[in-house]
This record gives C-alpha cells, structure tokens and sequence, in this order.
C-alpha cells in the first residue's frame, strides 16, 4: 500500500471502524486518495450532504450538512468547479448560486421523489387559483418551480420563512408532511387544494399544501415511534419532518437532518432512533463513540444511494455531469433562493407540540 493510501486507510479505520466492514474501508481508501488528488487538480470543493454513505462522508467532502448549509457553502466558495455529492434539485441549488462556477452531480439518476412530484406549470395554476397569495417552495424541487416562487426554504427554516412573509394564507410546496408539520408549528390550518376550493373559503391563518411525498420518510409510522419507546429504555426517538405529523408528534425531536446531529451531539441520552434516511445514523454513530443507534426501520434513499465514491472519482476525471440550468429560469430562482438564505438563522429544529 502506498503511503497517502495507507494514511488514509488509518484514518477511516479509526473512524469507521464500528460502521464500515475493513475490506470495504482498504477499497474506498484508495479511491479517496484519487479523489483527493484530481480535487486539487480541477480546483475542486466537494460537497456531502448527510446521507452520504459513511466512507464517502468522512474521506474526500470539504464540507458536509443538511441542504441549507450546503446551499449556503456552494454560495461561498472561491473554486471553480463543485461536485456535489448529493442529488439533482441540491447541484441546481448550487448552480442557481454560483453560475460561473462548473457544478458536477456524480451520477445522472440522483433523484428525488418530491421533486418530481410538481411541475412549474402546476404553480402557475395554484398562482391563477389564489392570486396574491405568496408562494415558498421547499429547496426539493427543480429550478423552473423554484422560478415559480417567492421564496425558498428548506426543513431546516421553513416555519421561520413562512412567519417571515407576515401573509395569513401562504402556498407552500411540494412536501404534503412537511407543509403539516409547518402548519402546525405556526398554527395555521392546512389545506390540500382542489380544483374547487376559492380564496374565500380560507380560513386564515392557513397554509394551502400540495401533495408530493418523500418516498422514505412517508414509510415510518407513529407505530415505530411507540415501539421504540416500549422495547429500548432511555431511546430518544428523532424525526425528519418530512415523516408525517402523527410521527413527529409522538417522536421525542423533530428537525433538519443537521438539527437531528446537533441533537445527537449534545444529548446525555444513551442511544437514538432515528427516523430518517439510514446512512446518516452510521455517520452519526462513527462521530459519537459514545452513543448507540438503534437498528430499526432502516431505510435508504435511492436516489442519494445513486451517490458513489467511484462515480465521484470519475465524475472529476472526466468532468460529468455538468449541471445547467438556462438563464432566464435561474435568474428567478436566485431571487427566491437568495431571499431564503438571507433570513439568517434555520436548522433549530421543531419543538414538540
Ligand atoms: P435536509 O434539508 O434536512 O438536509 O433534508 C434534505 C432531504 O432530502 C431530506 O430527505
Ligand atoms: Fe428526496 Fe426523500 Fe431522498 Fe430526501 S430522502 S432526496 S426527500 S427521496
């Protein structure tokens, strides 16, 4: 084994040694080292969100979060080209962003349900049904709905930009739980629109939703939340608000993905359910040796499972795949975007009702 390798190696082995069989860890090594040579050859920033899988999360990002830090990294950044480990709607964010800058998605089939589940021109119908009414749009979703909108939010700021638009009816897209969990947390009544329901009928203060999903989150139920709490004494159960409100109610902390490891991190509990895309729970666990995870309702998200550290080598060898967003359409989501980052603040998490 070379040198770097080897060090590399060590590193991953005294970090991941709990999560991540050995075998697997000699491998990824040295791909990392690759990774890390080409990054200073194209001038390159790589960013992980947390559902990255652990070897890749803790080996080659410059930076990792949920998608309100990393949106606010891609905006900072002075290289030139960023990889985004991390799926399609977040390299368009970071596009959206830093237009002058190459930004590189590592594979072409990252993804995600929410985002595929609106269009700009179901916007454009929902502005025509409730005109005045302003619109925020989760960051899930692609750059012609963001175009679309007022402003953004992510899970991590969401009930903070829609208190922030002093509106008594808001239209918040596309997540059906999430627009729940935010109704609730700002005690508004929410509405799921049909093609019937009139401005006059609003009782306000409201939220008028839509009804995309996260095909990960939708799968916990407040049942695993119960059984937890039964069968594992002192379990502190986490939730991503994208789960349904009956879950993040019964759930001892709902929040972003990086509110739930501030969580983790500064917790005296024991151990953790966490309720969320399941990679994250092992690079949770590697950071905090002292805290156990329980196994339970594992799920991964295929679409950030797309995400290797062999795709993201090669994504650097070869420069692909170039995220392009056209013009006319960023300029209109960089509004929205921009105004979203310019509410300071975010990944605090939802208090329990
Ligand atoms: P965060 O905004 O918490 O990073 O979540 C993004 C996501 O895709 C959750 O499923
Ligand atoms: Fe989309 Fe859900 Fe995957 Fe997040 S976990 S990227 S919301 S499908």
């Amino acid at each position: 084994m070379q040198t770097d390798v080897q060090d590399m190696y060590r590193r991953l082995k005294a970090r991941l040694d709990r999560v991540v069989p050995d075998f697997e860890l000699r491998l990824k090594a040295e791909v990392a080292v690759e990774i890390m040579r080409l990054k200073q050859e194209r001038n390159a920033v790589i960013l992980g969100h947390n559902y990255m899988e652990p070897a890749l999360y803790h080996s080659i990002c410059d930076f990792v979060g949920d998608s309100l830090e990393l949106s606010r990294r891609a905006a900072e950044t002075d290289k030139s080209v960023i990889v985004f480990c991390g799926v399609k709607f977040m390299a368009e964010t970071a596009k959206i962003l830093s237009p002058q800058k190459t930004v590189l998605l590592p594979s072409q089939k990252g993804g995600c349900s929410l985002a595929a589940g609106i269009t700009a021109e179901d916007v454009r119908a929902l502005k025509r049904q409730f005109p005045g009414v302003p619109v925020v749009t989760y960051v899930n979703t692609y750059a012609d709905v963001k175009a679309e909108t007022d402003v953004c939010c992510t899970s991590g700021n969401a009930a903070e930009v829609v208190r922030s638009l002093d509106s008594d009816a808001v239209i918040f897209l596309p997540d059906e739980y999430l627009g729940r969990n935010v109704a609730r947390e700002t005690g508004r009544t929410f509405y799921m629109p049909t093609p019937d329901l009139t401005p006059a009928q609003l009782q306000r203060p409201c939220l008028i939703g839509w009804k995309a999903r996260c095909e990960v989150h939708e799968r916990f139920t407040a049942d695993d939340v119960h059984r937890a709490h039964e069968h594992f004494p002192a379990v502190q159960v986490l939730a991503h608000p994208e789960c349904t409100p009956e879950v993040t109610a019964a759930a001892d902390f709902a929040g972003s993905t990086a509110a739930m490891v501030r969580f983790v991190k500064e917790s005296k509990a024991p151990r953790f359910l966490l309720l969320t895309e399941c990679s994250m729970a092992d690079n949770i666990m590697a950071e905090n040796p002292d805290k156990e995870m329980v196994r339970m309702c594992s799920l991964r998200c295929p679409h950030m499972n797309e995400i290797t550290m062999q795709d993201t080598r090669d994504a650097l060898k070869f420069m692909r795949y170039v995220i392009e967003v056209p013009e006319d359409i960023r300029v209109r989501a960089h509004a929205a975007v921009a105004r979203m980052i310019a509410i300071r603040g975010g990944t605090t998490g939802y208090a329990k009702p």
